[in-house]
């Protein structure tokens, strides 16, 4: 018996490959946020506590101020990713969501509440009073959200243990258990904020608004941490990936079976070997304390290349896994709509334009509010 509902009668209005195209663009870019929002959190968090410096204050203040805006990328950029895998893996996802519905409509409140809470945080921080534990508050929700989400993308892929918990309970109340490869993928998935948190500092270093002083400190601190958890984020992907079923990784090898996946496994390597680039860059700006624009760049482009290498490859981890359990993800009904499809292309491309006017704007409101303070 076939485990998924039946499909939708409606074909899909555009080629898989461009939702996929569009649904790994908008997730990469996601998953750059979330990690800058995880890190940046944290290390401000930790920063604000145990700095004894002025420098470390100075840094908390600058993560923090920036956290807010972060947050609203986390939320835009994630909502088209979400559409794309609906539209290619609903009978799947629909599936999942329902099962942990309890969980899944909580994060909508949570969210609100991370949010309050960064700006409650980045408050304190700037009128000097204790605000680690706002943050830490904000941190663990955030953490939370994360950890909702690796729960539905696995148990999206397990359908043989949907009827199991749909019997235990339909009001989805229980959150699934057994599954081998939820904890790594969490797991990754926080240690890779300190890595893009980490490149971020040596960004910011960078920026005219910081002594020469502060320059050295930002670079050093960023730089450290990307360099050492780049090497515990390495570990995290090596555990997630080693946990996969023998089909996946057989999948991912370029099986007969599914020849068409090698370039998903191929991603795999792409992205340990920018994670190495990663940590070399960290390295360079953290124990060089340099904070030279190049250096920031640089770390800037690896971050978006990792993500983009992880999307892939996560990409490649669903669609074998799926398949091998009679999923075909490319064996949908399409009707192209061009015309459609043609305007939602313009407006996509014009919307990354305002997107990054728009953080232009910021950014250079922000040199100006920081050279005013
Ligand atoms: C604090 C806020 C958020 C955090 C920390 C967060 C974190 C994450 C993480 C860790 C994953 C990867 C899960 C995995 O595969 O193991 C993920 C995927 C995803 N997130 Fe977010 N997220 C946040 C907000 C949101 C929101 C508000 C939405 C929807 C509107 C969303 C939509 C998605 C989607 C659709 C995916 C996976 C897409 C796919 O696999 O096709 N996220 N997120």
């Amino acid at each position: 018996m076939n485990a998924y509902p039946a499909v939708d009668p409606i074909p899909l209005p555009a080629p898989v490959w461009l939702l996929k195209l569009l649904h790994i663009v908008t997730l990469s870019l996601h998953f750059v946020a979330v990690e800058m929002l995880l890190g940046g959190l944290l290390l401000a968090i930790l920063l604000s506590l145990f700095g004894k410096s002025a420098n470390s204050l100075v840094t908390a203040r600058a993560l923090a101020r920036r956290l807010t805006v972060v947050m609203t990328f986390v939320i835009n950029l994630a909502v088209p990713p979400l559409l794309f895998a609906q539209v290619l893996y609903g009978r799947a996802l629909y599936t999942s969501s329902v099962l942990i519905g309890l969980y899944w409509i909580a994060i909508v409140p949570t969210l609100m509440l991370v949010y309050w809470l960064l700006y409650k945080f980045t408050a304190r921080l700037e009128a000097g009073k204790s605000a680690w534990w706002v943050g830490l508050m904000a941190w663990l929700l955030a953490g939370g959200v994360a950890r909702m989400l690796s729960t539905n993308m696995t148990l999206m892929l397990r359908p043989e243990s949907w009827r199991g918990m749909y019997s235990a309970s339909a009001m989805g109340a229980y959150l699934p258990t057994g599954d081998p490869t939820l904890e790594p993928r969490w797991l990754l998935m926080m240690a890779g904020g300190l890595v893009i948190g980490g490149l971020w500092l040596v960004y910011l270093a960078g920026r005219s608004t910081f002594t020469a002083e502060e320059k050295k400190f930002v670079a050093g601190v960023g730089g450290k941490v990307a360099a050492g958890f780049g090497i515990v984020y390495l570990a995290a992907g090596l555990w997630a990936a080693s946990v996969q079923p023998e089909a996946v990784k057989a999948g991912l090898a370029g099986h007969a079976v599914y020849p068409a996946y090698k370039f998903a496994g191929f991603a795999g390597y792409g992205w340990i070997a920018l994670v190495v680039v990663a940590v070399v860059v960290g390295a360079i700006a953290g124990f060089g304390k340099i904070s030279a624009g190049w250096l920031g760049w640089a770390g800037v482009l690896v971050a978006v290349l990792v993500e983009i290498m992880l999307t892939v490859y996560r990409d490649g981890v669903r669609d074998v896994t799926l398949l091998s359990k009679g999923y075909d993800v490319w064996d949908r009904a399409v009707v192209t709509n061009w015309s459609v499809v043609g305007l939602f292309l313009v407006l996509f491309v014009a919307s990354l334009g305002v997107v990054g006017w728009l953080v232009s704007v910021v950014a250079r409101a922000q040199k100006t509010m920081e050279g005013a303070a």
